[in-house]
């Protein structure tokens, strides 16, 4: 469990995130709804919001009107679960459950699935094009430019491409390095950067929260492999030991669990390391990168 001032944050990111995209996705009464449904029924099966919370705790930090950021998180938020909704496909993963419950495919049909993944991925972009996101258009702008990179083939959809060969291949350490920070990191790491971008955050700051994204993004995907392997499915809400059975190379193949958790360790306490210019009022980034690896879902 994390520590009561983290739990209390997550929480309510939580309840927040869950009403703006409830606000941001309606459900019509139209003959194309079934869509907005299956958009719906992956967004609201719960997940823990980490993205989210990314965003709110990094533009706190530059005092940003919490309804700009709160759309910015659900945006963020969208990408991610749509990420998730296509990595459970057949042709992907194959996996049948999520967030505890049947996913997507399972519970409406594929291509109803593959449609509510693009149709997130364009909402996303629409609301941070919108200008109740910011006044400024050059704001605005550079929302959807650097998420667009993130979340392309240049960030998480290049990284699921890798990921996807990686089966009974050897990939070396930065590989491997690469493959995660592409595939996990790139959106966590925006995340946090976001957050700047709407601060008017100095380059500096930008980069240091950027920097301090990728290396828990990196962490968290450690974890994440580290559950695959030593987690249960009731708490994960999602089917364990995929990675060996696909043959997959992970940061645990080649560093083994001591090795893998030793690596997750540093990377968080490097991230951590580059909090230091923002002093004490970082302290539900320092909270949050601790805790994503001792988490136990
Ligand atoms: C799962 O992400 C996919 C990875 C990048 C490891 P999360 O573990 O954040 O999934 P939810 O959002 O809590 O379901
Ligand atoms: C997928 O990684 C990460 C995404 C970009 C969607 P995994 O395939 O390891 O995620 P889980 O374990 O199914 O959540
Ligand atoms: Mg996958
Ligand atoms: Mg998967
Ligand atoms: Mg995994």
């Amino acid at each position: 469990m994390p520590e009561p001032r983290l739990a209390t944050a997550l929480k309510d990111t939580a309840i927040a995130v869950q009403a703006e995209l409830d606000r941001l996705i309606p459900l019509p009464a139209t003959a194309e709804a079934r869509v907005h449904e299956a958009m719906r029924y992956a967004l609201f099966a719960g997940g823990k919001r980490l993205r989210p919370f990314l965003v709110l705790a990094s533009a706190d930090l530059f005092s940003v009107p919490r309804p700009d950021a709160l759309r910015v998180a659900a945006a963020m938020e969208m990408v991610h679960t749509y990420s998730l909704v296509h990595d459970d496909l057949p042709a992907m993963d194959d996996d049948d459950l999520r967030r505890g419950k049947p996913t997507c495919h399972r519970q409406f049909d594929e291509a109803t699935a593959i449609l509510a993944g693009d149709a997130l991925q364009a909402m996303a972009f629409q609301v941070l094009a919108e200008s109740e996101t910011d006044p400024d258009p050059a704001i605005r702008m550079e929302l959807v430019r650097t998420f667009a990179r993130a979340a392309g083939a240049d960030g998480m959809v290049g990284g699921q491409m890798i990921d996807l060969q990686a089966g009974n291949v050897t990939y070396d350490l930065d590989q491997i390095t690469r493959l995660q920070n592409l595939k996990t990191g790139a959106l966590i790491s925006w995340s946090v950067e976001a957050g700047a971008i709407l601060g008017r955050a100095t380059p500096a700051e930008r980069s240091a929260l950027a920097a301090f994204g990728l290396e828990i993004g990196l962490a968290f995907q450690i974890a994440d492999d580290l559950l695959d392997v030593e987690g249960d499915a009731a708490s994960m809400g999602k089917a364990v030991a995929k990675d060996a059975d696909a043959g997959k190379a992970t940061f645990i193949t080649i560093l083994g669990i001591e090795g893998a958790r030793n690596t997750a360790a540093e990377l968080v306490e490097n991230a951590v390391a580059r909090l230091d210019l923002f002093g004490e009022k970082a302290f539900l980034l320092r909270d949050i990168a601790r805790y994503i690896i001792e988490r136990r879902s």
